[in-house]
């Protein structure tokens, strides 16, 4: 199987996650692109979505699905995602689609965090992806200096802002052998407006593409 049938894969079997009745929170990405094609076909047995971002409200919407605004919405039963990377305890790496700080919004309003992905994501240890940061942008060259003081090269990403209207740092050589302290003391950063660890939002489950098959990896 290619990869992206394997995306396909595990976005239709995330189906099984979605609560009938309920709404349901939508991350960004490819993977994610999936899984709103498949939702859109039980769209009449959910009561709509709360979107990550503007491009995945725009599929939402074309295809007849309800989107709420996140800040309307108190709690979610589940949130659906992708990731760039995710470690065994289901901490993952964020933000490769620059949506980094909406999805971890939605996914703070969510009970479970259903991680889509397909295998070449699982890592032994986080830090092979550069890892997202969405930064004021006056505040980068001091963030920047900081991950240089970490023995790490943050560079920003050429000609993107976020839905937000900030740049993005992306991260390189990071040893991130502790993702739960790492993500605490990088928000501790003036400037920082979101990193991409999601340690404390971590996965609660991840549904990883294989050639087997899909794979449950329960967090
Ligand atoms: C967007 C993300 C995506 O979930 C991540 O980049 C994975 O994307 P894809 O499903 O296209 O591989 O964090 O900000």
């Amino acid at each position: 199987m290619t990869q992206d049938e394997l995306k396909a894969l595990v976005a239709r079997a995330a189906l099984e996650h979605v609560v009938p009745g309920q709404l349901v929170g939508v991350g960004t990405g490819s993977t994610v692109n999936h899984f709103i094609a498949a939702l859109a076909e039980i769209r009449d047995r959910i009561a709509g979505a709360v979107s990550s971002s503007v491009a995945s409200t725009a599929r939402l919407q074309a295809l007849g699905i309800r989107v709420f605004d996140a800040a309307e919405v108190q709690r979610l039963p589940v949130y659906v995602d992708g990731a760039d990377e995710i470690d065994g305890q289901g901490c993952m790496i964020k933000g490769g689609g620059a949506a980094l700080t909406r999805e971890k919004i939605v996914a703070d309003l969510a009970e479970r965090f259903v991680c889509i992905a397909d295998e070449s994501k699982r890592v032994a240890q986080l830090g092979r992806f550069p890892l997202p940061v969405e930064v004021i942008a006056m505040a980068a060259p001091q963030v920047a200096r900081r991950f240089a003081a970490l023995g790490a090269q943050a560079t920003l990403r050429p000609g993107v802002l976020t839905d937000n209207g900030h740049p993005l740092l992306d991260v390189r050589g990071l040893a991130i052998s502790d993702p739960l302290a790492l993500e605490t003391e990088i928000n501790q950063w003036p400037g920082v407006v979101t990193v991409g660890i999601f340690a404390r939002h971590r996965a609660s489950v991840c549904l990883l593409g294989t050639a087997q098959g899909v794979q449950t990896l329960v967090f």
